[in-house]
């Protein structure tokens, strides 16, 4: 494995121009200050359009911040990269190709071979449970499918940064549990680094090693918090064991009240 990498956000602020004369820039991030190691599994959740999508766009590289800086080893991100890996909230796979070579792609990229293309995509396909699918366009493919094939693809390249926009928000209950336990499983043993959005608290808090909160217009970290469960998950520690314990619905009760409390007349407006 390379060694240890770091992404920062410094002081990084985002705005969108206005979309009309007469609007203002939108300003959507306020000075992010964040730090995500190697081996760290950084969740983050916030109501809808507190700025999640755009945090991990700057870590992606598709916009620059305004001011302050987003740094890969301390040098500023210009773009995409292969060493950063992302999953987007609607699936883009390449529609035109079938499972199999969507996976393949980024080998492709790198320069291997058909057959070691194949090989490995097969076994990634068979890790997402797809194993049957290979051949299929991903027009054929239902919704939560695409979303495995899309996490797949993320693996493939054994990227040092996993940027995971809600990748399991189309799934029924218990293919997310086992996703779950997948991601957390693949994500330990890459030791890559993970920065995962999701609206579920519990799934924050069973995939985690931190939480961040963002607060919404604009978007602010209003918290930043280490959790154990999912080192207990990976552990072998029962979910059902977990999420009964005290500390987990404890925690679980104060990032719901955070949450609420975060802007409520929006919610009186939604
Ligand atoms: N490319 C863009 N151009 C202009 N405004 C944008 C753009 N992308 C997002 N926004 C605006 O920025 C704000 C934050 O959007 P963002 O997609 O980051 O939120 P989010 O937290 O991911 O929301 P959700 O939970 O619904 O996915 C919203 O007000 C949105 O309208
Ligand atoms: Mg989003």
């Amino acid at each position: 494995m390379t060694a240890k990498s770091v992404l920062t956000f410094n002081n990084a602020s985002l705005s969108y121009p206005p979309r009309t004369k007469r609007d203002k820039p939108q300003l959507v991030l306020d000075n992010i200050r964040l730090s995500v190691a190697s081996g760290e599994f950084v969740v983050v959740i916030g109501r809808s359009g507190s700025g999640k999508t755009s945090l991990l766009n700057l870590a992606a590289g598709f916009h620059q911040p305004t001011s302050g800086a987003v740094l890969l080893d301390g040098k500023p991100i210009t773009g995409p990269g292969a060493e950063r890996a992302v999953v987007f909230q609607n699936d883009a796979l390449y529609p035109w190709l079938s499972a199999r070579d969507n996976i393949a792609f980024p080998l492709k990229i790198k320069g291997l071979g058909k057959s070691e293309q194949n090989r490995k995509a097969d076994e990634l396909l068979a890790v997402v449970g797809l194993q049957n699918a290979g051949d299929r366009k991903i027009w054929e493919l239902s919704g939560g499918m695409r979303q495995r094939v899309g996490i797949a693809r993320a693996l493939a390249a054994e990227p040092r940064f996993l940027l995971l926009d809600e990748p399991l928000g189309a799934l029924d209950s218990l293919t997310r549990t086992r996703m779950q336990g997948f991601l957390l499983d693949v994500w330990s043993r890459s030791k890559a680094g993970a920065i995962l959005i999701t609206h579920s608290i519990d799934e924050a808090l069973m995939l985690g090693t931190r939480i961040v909160v963002l607060s919404p217009n604009p978007g602010r970290l209003a918290t930043d918090l280490e959790v154990d469960f999912s080192k207990e998950l990976l552990g072998g520690a029962k979910p059902e064991i977990i999420r009964n314990s005290p500390l987990f619905k404890h925690t679980e009760e104060g990032l719901t009240n955070l949450i609420h409390s975060l802007s409520p007349e929006e919610e009186a407006a939604a």
